[in-house]
C-alpha cells in the first residue's frame, strides 16, 4: 500500500516544468541545511503554514482540508510551505499524509513538515511516515540526524545576494511521554537536550557567517512550549487573534527558550497543536504565534470568522519578508479568501 502511493504521487509529479522552477527557487546547500532559498527578484518572499490538517484519505470530513489548502496554495502562491503538523489523523496514515501534501508537491512548491503528536499514532512508525513524506517531490526535510531526538529537525536559510538573513528552524516535538521512575506524569513530549545541541549548533555557525551577529530567526514546531501559557497568563503580554482553548504544551519545561534567548536569534515560534487557537502573542522579547487550523471535521475544531462563530472556517497563517527588512508581514487567510490579523512582528 505504501509503495503503491509514492509511486502515484511521483506520478502526479513528472513535469520537467515543474522540476525545473522548483530548482530555481529552492537551492540546496552542500551542507546538512534543508534548502537556501533565495528572495524573489522584487526583494519578497512569501512563506505559507498550514497545520493540523488531520486528513484521512477516502473519508469525506476531511473534504473541506483538501479544499483549504489548494484554494490557499493557488491564491497565494507561496515560494515555500511548512506544514507544522497532525498532517494525517487515521489510516491508512501513509497514504493519507501524501495525500494532503500532494497538492503542494504537483504545484512545485517546496515544502517541509514539522510531525506533530498524531502523525505516528496510526500504525506506520514516525520513521516510515517522515520517511515516505521526504520522498515526496518538492520536500525539503532532510534526513533524522543521528543522535538527534525525533526525525523532523531541520534549518532553512532563506538570503540576499549577501549571503543568509534568516533562518527557519523546525523541530519535531514528538508525541507523549512517561517519564522514567515518575510514571504518574503522562504528557505531550518536550524538546529533548540532542535537539538543544543540534539548534545551538547551527545558530553559532550563522552568527559567525552573519559576522557575529544572530541571524534572525523563527522556530516551527507542533507542540507549544510552556511559556505559552505562562504569557497568556501574565499580565504583561499582548495579544491579537482567537484565544479559545487553553495551549496544552508539555508538562515539562524544555529549556527551549532560555537558549533562544541565550543565542539570540529566535525572534517568533510558530505552533499548531491547538486547533482554536490562531493567535499572536508577544510577550517578553518573543512573539508566540499560532498557526490557523487547515483540516476538516476529522477532529474538533470551532473557528468560525470570528470565534467560535458557524460556519466554520479553515485557513492558513501566512508570513511575508522582504530583502534588507527585519520586518516580517503575518495574517490569517481563511478559507474562501477573508483575511485577518494583518501585522508586522
Ligand atoms: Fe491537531
Amino acid at each position: 500500500m505504501k509503495g503503491a502511493a509514492l509511486v502515484a504521487a511521483s506520478a502526479l509529479f513528472d513535469s520537467q516544468a515543474s522540476l525545473q522552477a522548483m530548482d530555481r527557487r529552492s537551492r540546496r546547500k552542500p551542507s546538512e541545511a534543508a534548502a537556501d532559498f533565495k528572495f524573489r527578484p522584487d526583494g519578497s518572499f512569501k512563506l505559507i503554514q498550514f497545520t493540523d490538517t488531520h486528513f484521512i484519505s477516502g473519508d469525506s470530513r476531511s473534504q473541506r482540508a483538501m479544499e483549504c489548502v489548494c484554494e490557499a496554495l493557488d491564491a497565494e502562491k507561496p515560494d515555500l510551505v511548512i506544514h507544522t503538523g497532525d498532517i494525517l489523523f487515521g489510516r491508512p496514515d501513509i497514504e493519507s499524509a501524501i495525500e494532503i501534501l500532494t497538492p503542494i508537491s504537483q504545484r512545485g512548491i517546496p515544502f517541509a513538515v514539522a510531525l506533530g503528536n498524531h502523525d505516528s499514532q496510526f500504525g506506520s512508525s514516525r520513521e516510515d511516515v517522515y520517511a515516505a513524506i521526504r520522498s515526496l517531490p518538492g520536500c525539503i526535510n532532510t534526513a533524522p540526524k543521528p543522535g538527534v531526538y525525533g526525525c523532523s529537525n531541520d534549518v532553512i536559510t532563506l538570503s540576499s545576494p549577501a549571503g543568509p538573513e534568516r533562518a527557519f528552524y523546525l523541530f519535531d516535538s514528538m508525541d507523549a511521554v512517561v517519564l522514567k521512575g515518575e510514571e504518574e506524569i503522562h504528557s505531550y513530549d518536550y524538546i529533548r537536550h540532542s535537539q538543544i545541541g543540534w539548534y545551538r549548533a547551527w545558530s553559532e555557525k550563522l552568527r559567525e557567517q552573519n559576522g557575529g551577529v544572530p541571524l534572525p530567526s523563527m522556530a516551527f514546531f507542533h507542540i507549544p512550549l510552556c511559556e505559552m501559557a505562562e504569557g497568556l497568563a501574565s499580565q504583561e503580554r499582548t495579544i491579537a487573534g482567537n484565544w479559545c482553548e487553553p495551549p496544552c504544551p508539555s508538562r515539562v519545561n524544555s529549556g527551549l527558550l532560555a537558549q533562544f534567548r541565550e543565542m539570540g536569534d529566535v525572534r517568533a515560534i510558530v505552533n499548531g497543536h491547538d486547533h482554536d487557537c490562531d493567535f499572536v502573542m508577544k510577550y517578553g522579547t518573543l512573539y508566540y504565534i499560532y498557526g490557523r487550523y487547515s483540516g476538516g471535521d476529522t477532529v474538533y475544531n470551532h473557528l468560525g470568522e470570528k470565534g467560535w462563530v458557524e460556519p466554520k472556517l479553515s485557513g492558513c497563517r501566512i508570513f511575508e519578508f522582504r530583502c534588507g527588512h527585519s520586518e516580517v508581514n503575518t495574517k490569517v487567510r481563511l478559507y474562501g479568501g477573508i483575511v485577518q490579523q494583518e501585522m508586522a512582528i
